[in-house]
């Protein structure tokens, strides 16, 4: 009988021993052992190298004993692979094209083939794969059409979605279809994730926060349900991730993952009584939460473990990723304080 990890048993909301715990980003540069390797090997080339991607993976399991690892690679390397020059810029972050217009540069992309154009991320799974112990889960994972859209149009990071909205508002069956060669493209590679052997599929929209529930109806929910009804019957749980969404939490109930993310804004009793005991939910810390002296970051972590625990379906993480300049100590406390915490018949036994 194979293991199934209690990572997988909590995404499925089945009745778990301990509370799974991963970070969001543990792999990076609050990392000493990753900002060595970081300095010899610019980002990009750590991806694309599956035996540098399969080390950096491992780092943070090795050091703290998460139940989860993360493959180490970018969302925007599939716009890369879709036909858009990427490039990742000390001070202004990703960069996408050569100044072409983000209507030229949307026009330009078709959907790859995952296999023969990103093949170094299959190559890294299987790598991991056959290197983490069984009871670890490989969490494989892509943007979201939404998320990749913004910096497809923008070129980049923006603040205000000026050029994603604009577009949206003046040309809305162009972005439909953009959104549509976004999910084919995306169906494809998240399946031969799954034959290369992740366990679960982790799809990032941290972006949707700026849409209102109506627009995110009727622009957003659509391609996202296509996307997760695809996967249905792979045999995979996949994990729905956003920030600053609590908004759209019965919006996104409705995109039918498994697992929700929950960013910090929000109670976690609250939201785990508004979407009830069948759906699993991840999170809910605050990043800046590790910033605090060991006890109280403790009591930070017991308190959200005392209302997310409460039913079955409950993982540990943070809200958003891990903070460059975060304390490694914090971290291990973090682990080992979910580790500790006693199940009992909360989230290992029934529902009230
Ligand atoms: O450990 C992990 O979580 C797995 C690897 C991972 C990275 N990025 C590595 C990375 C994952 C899952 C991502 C997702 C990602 N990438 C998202 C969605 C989640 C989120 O954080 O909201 C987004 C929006 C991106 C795009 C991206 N990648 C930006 C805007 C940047 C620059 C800003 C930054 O944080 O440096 C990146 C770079 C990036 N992606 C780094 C890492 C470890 C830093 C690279 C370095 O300089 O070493």
């Amino acid at each position: 009988m194979p293991v199934v990890p209690i990572f997988v048993k909590a995404c499925l909301a089945q009745p778990v021993d301990r509370i799974p715990v991963w970070i969001m980003r543990q792999a990076g540069r609050y990392l000493p052992e990753y900002r060595n390797l970081r300095q010899k090997t610019p980002f990009l080339t750590l991806c694309k190298s599956p035996g540098l991607a399969t080390e950096v993976t491992l780092q943070p399991l090795e050091r703290f004993g998460m139940d989860a690892a993360i493959l180490f690679s970018d969302i925007l390397l599939l716009l890369e692979a879709m036909g858009v020059e990427l490039a990742f810029d000390e001070k202004v972050g990703p960069r996408l094209g050569k100044g072409e217009s983000g209507e030229e540069r949307v026009r330009s992309i078709s959907a790859p083939d995952p296999v023969q154009e990103m093949g170094y991320v299959m190559d890294a799974i299987r790598q991991i794969k056959g290197s983490i112990n069984e009871e670890v889960a490989l969490i494989g994972f892509s943007g979201a059409p939404f998320t990749l859209a913004t910096y497809l149009i923008e070129g980049g990071s923006t603040r205000d979605f000026y050029a994603t909205k604009s577009f949206m508002y003046q040309q809305p069956s162009a972005f439909h279809r953009l959104m549509e060669t976004l999910a084919d493209a995306l169906d494809a590679f998240l399946k031969a994730q799954i034959e290369a052997g992740v366990d679960a599929l982790q799809l990032f929209d941290t972006w949707a926060m700026v849409l209102s529930p109506k627009d995110y109806r009727e622009f957003v929910l659509p391609h996202m349900q296509r996307i997760v009804a695809g996967l249905k019957g792979e045999g995979v749980p996949t994990i729905h991730y956003s920030l600053g969404t609590s908004t759209l939490l019965e919006e996104m109930e409705q995109i039918g993952t498994d697992v929700l993310s929950l960013d910090w804004k929000i109670d976690i009793g609250e939201a785990r009584q508004r979407l009830g005991p069948d759906r699993a939910v991840q999170g809910n810390l605050d990043p800046f939460a590790l910033f605090q002296d060991g006890e109280r970051l403790e009591k930070s972590v017991q308190e959200i473990l005392e209302k997310g625990a409460r039913w079955p379906g409950y993982i540990f993480n943070l809200g958003h990723g891990i903070h460059q300049k975060t304390p490694v100590e914090s971290v291990q406390r973090l682990v080992d304080t979910v580790h500790a915490f006693p199940v009992g018949d909360a989230a290992g036994g029934s529902a009230e």
